[in-house]
């Protein structure tokens, strides 16, 4: 059977991360693992109204196929959404997803050909690795700092990658509590990116699925509002902030870039579920989104918070062990000492019933095996309480194994 598949397929490994988080999904473990949102947070009982009143009265409209961009009366929700957070797209800028996995996916088949250099940051998310890896792009892996990519080695690595003769594509940033780390793009450092895209006739994708929900600071403006050439495309989903479930999103993007992912998204699902569209369109006109989206990003700042106090009161004291206190998102990222490898480590903290995604499956040099992502947004604060104690106790238990094997530093 092998031999008849596509080369793509050949080069995109099984993530044996993923097989072994799957794990993490038996009910006695404490899974920090997964960016999953809380189920408390979907507006069930509101969207139960809506669903059955557009199933009803409007069924003829409502389960019929939709247009490739989306439905208007969805975008222009949207698009007035997008207003009163300073983003000025026009329905024409907007097209509509299943979700923003398949943004990825319509991004490398409208601008990837196979070699084609995307930067991303290290650790960057691993569903857009998965996504460029298939369209057998090369990964460029650029360090973050606490705001944001580092601009210099980035330029450094442009300039490699050119003298390389590689053809260069695009730069993937998730600028909001970034996904795995949690790290916010400052706004000097967004303004210096796009001028570096312009200077090297470069691609931004700016994903942005957290931005949302954001607990302390204020908000930043995205790439794409400060952009006048269409050089940046945004992605905006609503994964975390209705239901994941839904598996729905927005793409901007202008001109011919936009014409570019309606081709590319005819082709591939010909138009996303138009009744999910009304749901969340109905949604946004009836209820105060800002709101829920307030109310939802209380329920994460306690437990980001839960987690923060946990981290302090268990982990133990020991040189390179840290960790980002992020201001919004699902998050928090964590350093261990050199010579820890959290893979290897994942199998004892499983058998103490505790789950996290080890760091190196968000790394696309091969580096990032002593950290690791702890999402907050799934359990609740009792049980991060107790899942970062049993966590410590495996944290403790490998340091101590590392010095009596005189490896760790
Ligand atoms: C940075 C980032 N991009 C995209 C996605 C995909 O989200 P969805 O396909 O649910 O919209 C996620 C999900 O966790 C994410 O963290």
């Amino acid at each position: 059977m092998r031999k008849h598949f596509s080369s793509r397929v050949l080069g995109a490994k099984r993530s044996a991360i993923r097989e072994l988080l799957k794990l993490a999904e038996r009910p006695e473990i404490i899974s920090f693992s997964g960016g999953f949102p809380d189920p408390e947070t979907f507006p069930h009982e509101e969207f139960a109204e809506i669903a059955a009143e557009e199933i009803r009265d409007n069924y003829r409209d409502v389960l019929q196929y939709s247009t490739t961009e989306g439905s208007k009366t969805f975008r222009r929700g949207v698009s007035g959404w997008l207003k009163e957070q300073g983003i000025e797209a026009s329905i024409d800028e907007i097209l509509v997803t299943t979700a923003s996995q398949q943004g990825l996916d319509l991004i490398c088949k409208a601008f990837v050909d196979p070699a084609d250099v995307i930067f991303c940051g290290l650790p960057t998310y691993l569903g857009a690795i998965q996504a460029f890896t298939l369209f057998q792009a090369t990964k460029i892996g650029i360090p973050l700092e606490d705001d944001g990519m580092n601009l210099d080695v980035l330029e450094e690595e442009i300039g490699a990658a050119r003298r390389g003769g590689k053809v260069l594509k695009g730069i993937y940033v998730i600028p909001d509590f970034q996904n795995p780390s949690g790290i916010t793009m400052s706004l000097k450092k967004r303004e210096r990116l796009l001028e570096i895209a312009r200077r090297e006739d470069l691609l931004i994708f700016e994903d942005n699925p957290y931005g949302h929900l954001r607990f302390s600071g204020e908000p930043i403006r995205s790439i794409y509002s400060l952009d006048d050439e269409g050089r940046v495309i945004m992605l905006v989903t609503f994964s975390k902030t209705l239901a994941a479930g839904l598996r729905l999103a927005v793409m901007l993007a202008r001109g011919d870039a936009m014409d570019a992912l309606v081709r590319v998204k005819q082709a591939t699902d010909l138009c996303t579920s138009k009744l999910i569209q009304r749901l969340a369109a109905r949604y946004i006109e009836r209820y105060r989104f800002d709101l829920h989206l307030a109310e939802i990003s209380r329920t994460y700042r306690r437990k980001k918070e839960a987690m923060i106090r946990a981290l302090e009161r268990y982990m133990p004291a020991e040189d390179g062990i840290r960790w980002t206190d992020p201001d919004g998102g699902l998050f928090v990222w964590m350093w261990l000492p050199e010579g820890i490898d959290t893979e290897e480590m994942l199998d004892r903290a499983i058998e103490e019933k505790v789950a996290y995604v080890p760091g190196a499956a968000t790394h696309v040099d091969g580096g990032g095996a002593n950290t690791l992502r702890l999402a907050f947004s799934l359990a609740s604060e009792e049980d991060i309480d107790e899942g970062i104690r049993r966590l410590a106790e495996v944290v403790k238990r490998e340091i101590a194994a590392k010095k009596r094997e005189g490896v760790a530093t």
